[in-house]
């Protein structure tokens, strides 16, 4: 078959995990994937060296995202969209912009690329983002109850997403909190906006793709440095909903509604 009637593959761009099971999230992306475009090939890479290079000791494949790209481009296709199933357009996602840039039109290799967003890039993600995320809270949260989201952070200057993100909620719920592990809002600063509010109950889920590494041992492990066990200290009494986001239908659509952007972009440049 001519590469040019071929349907454009599909590269699926996440951060890894090296939590064996938590990557059970990205099957269910998988699945979702392949329902929404049928007949497309669809590869994995991750963006994360640490975890790659875990993952294959342990003799899984695990591809960089150049890797993958180079090896669309041997399997005969012209065209790929790749998903960045990343949350914000940190470091991590303008390493993919400039991997997608550097490898378009190289001989033999992908002709076009076309790069969708994370899942909260547009003002609008956020829109859509918030109320799904309020649905996706567990039914029995109490009334005087917060719920604190614990995002990864960045030294990006796109950390202020999260900021961004606290500012959506709190026009829908003053009691949810946004925090980040290595980034601003800090733990301590979800500790003064509990104490402000005279917050003593929380829980805690983890705002990232997989509920891995970040999620279990700084947000719900038993160490003392832990959210949880910090909350604990301070008198709150918190508990842990362990669930990524990308377990949740209405968040994965977001990045699918992305994915279908980047796929039209790939049209609208064919002569
Ligand atoms: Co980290």
């Amino acid at each position: 078959m001519n590469s040019e009637y071929q349907k454009p593959g599909i590269l699926l761009a996440a951060f890894g995990t090296s939590v064996p099971g938590a990557d059970s999230v990205y099957q269910d992306i998988q699945v979702r994937v392949e329902s929404a475009f049928p007949g497309h090939s669809i590869y994995w890479a991750y963006t994360s060296k640490v975890v790659r290079e875990k993952l294959r000791g342990r003799g899984r494949e695990a591809l960089s995202p150049l890797q993958a790209l180079g090896l669309m481009g041997e399997h005969g296709f012209s065209r790929a969209a790749v998903q960045s199933l990343l949350i914000i357009p940190g470091l991590e996602h303008h390493d993919l912009i400039r991997v997608c840039a550097h490898v378009q039109g190289l001989p033999k290799g992908l002709e076009k690329i076309s790069l969708g967003d994370p899942l909260l890039s547009l003002s609008e993600d956020l829109e859509k983002f918030v109320p799904a995320m309020l649905g996706n809270i567990p039914a029995d949260r109490q009334e005087d109850e917060a719920v604190i989201f614990m995002g990864h952070g960045s030294s990006h200057p796109a950390n202020i997403y999260y900021a961004g993100l606290q500012y959506h909620f709190w026009l829908h719920d003053q009691k949810i909190l946004v925090g980040a592990v290595e980034g601003t809002p800090a733990l301590d600063d979800v500790l003064l906006s509990l104490k402000r509010m005279n917050i003593s109950r929380a829980l805690l889920m983890p705002l990232m793709v997989v509920a891995g590494d970040h999620a279990l041992n700084d947000m719900a492990g038993r160490q003392t440095h832990s959210w949880l066990s910090t909350l604990r200290s301070r008198g709150i009494e918190a508990r842990v909903y362990l669930q990524g986001l990308g377990a949740f239908e209405n968040i994965t659509s977001i990045w699918l509604k992305h994915l279908q952007r980047a796929m039209d972009s790939l049209k609208s440049g064919q002569a």
